[in-house]
C-alpha cells in the first residue's frame, strides 16, 4: 500500500480495518449460532468448519491495481467486497442453500449480491456459492454498514479450489491445457462425489428413521 504519510490516513486505515474485523466477528457469531441451532433441530451439523480472514494491505493494493483503480482508502472501501472474507465449508450441497438462506433472512444482514457458481460453475470447473452482504457495526457515533464476502462450498469443492488456486499461482494463470483439462475432469469427479455422498447420507438417515419406528 502507498504507506500513508500522515497520521490521519493511518487513523483512517486503522478504523476501517477495525470495522471489517468487527464485521467478521459478527458474521462468525451468527454462523456459529445457526450451526448450533441446526444441530438442535436436525441432529447434525451442516458446517464442517469456518475460515475467516482480513485481506492484507499487500493484496488490497494488488487487487486495486489489477482492476485499474487508484490506490486510495476510498476506492478500497467502495470497489473491494472481500476485505472481510468468510468461507463456510459444508458436508453437502443442499446444506449450502439452507445456510445461505438462513444468513440472508437475518434482519440486520443485507445481501448486496449473490454469485452462484454451483448452479453455474466457472468454465475451469470452479464451484462455490458467493454472497456479499453488509452488516451494521454499531460505533459510538452510530451504525456503519460493512461489507463481508461469504463463500460457501462443500469439502470436496474446497479441496478442488485450493488445488486449482495453487496451480493458478504456480503457472501465473497460464497452466498448460493438459493440466487445465485434468482439473476440469477433477471438478466433474467432485460433482459425482458430492452427489454420491448426499445419496448415501439420505440412505443412512432413512435407515435411522426405520430403526426409530421399530423401537
Ligand atoms: P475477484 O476475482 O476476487 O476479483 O472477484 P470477482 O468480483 O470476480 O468475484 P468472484 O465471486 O468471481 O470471486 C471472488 C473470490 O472467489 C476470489 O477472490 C477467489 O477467492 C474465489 N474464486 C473465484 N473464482 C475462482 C476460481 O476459479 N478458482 C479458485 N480457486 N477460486 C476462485
Ligand atoms: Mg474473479
Amino acid at each position: 500500500m502507498n504507506i500513508p504519510k500522515n497520521y490521519s490516513q493511518i487513523d483512517q486505515w486503522k478504523s476501517i480495518m477495525f470495522l471489517y474485523d468487527s464485521a467478521l466477528k459478527e458474521i462468525n457469531t451468527k454462523i456459529t449460532i445457526l450451526n448450533n441451532e441446526f444441530i438442535h433441530m436436525y441432529g447434525h451439523t451442516p458446517i464442517e468448519h469456518i475460515k475467516s480472514r482480513l485481506k492484507t494491505p499487500d493484496s488490497i493494493v494488488k487487487k486495486l491495481k489489477r482492476d485499474g483503480q487508484e490506490v486510495t482508502i476510498e476506492n478500497m472501501v467502495e470497489k473491494l467486497s472481500d476485505i472481510a472474507g468468510i468461507r463456510i465449508i459444508c458436508s453437502f450441497t443442499q446444506d449450502i442453500y439452507q445456510i445461505a438462506d438462513m444468513i440472508a433472512r437475518q434482519r440486520d444482514v443485507t445481501v448486496l449480491y449473490v454469485k452462484d457458481y454451483i448452479k453455474q460453475p466457472k468454465p475451469n470447473g470452479y464451484k462455490s456459492y458467493h454472497m456479499v452482504v453488509t452488516i451494521p457495526i454499531y460505533l459510538t457515533e452510530g451504525p456503519v454498514d460493512t461489507k463481508v464476502e461469504i463463500q460457501i462450498r462443500t469439502v470436496a469443492m474446497d479441496f478442488w479450489a485450493s488445488l486449482e488456486h495453487k496451480i493458478y499461482y504456480k503457472f501465473e494463470g497460464n497452466a498448460p491445457d493438459s493440466l487445465q483439462a485434468e482439473l476440469k475432469a477433477c471438478a466433474d469427479m467432485v460433482d459425482m462425489l458430492d452427489a454420491k455422498m448426499f445419496s448415501l447420507n439420505q440412505l443412512i438417515l432413512a435407515v435411522g428413521q426405520d430403526q426409530n419406528r421399530k423401537e
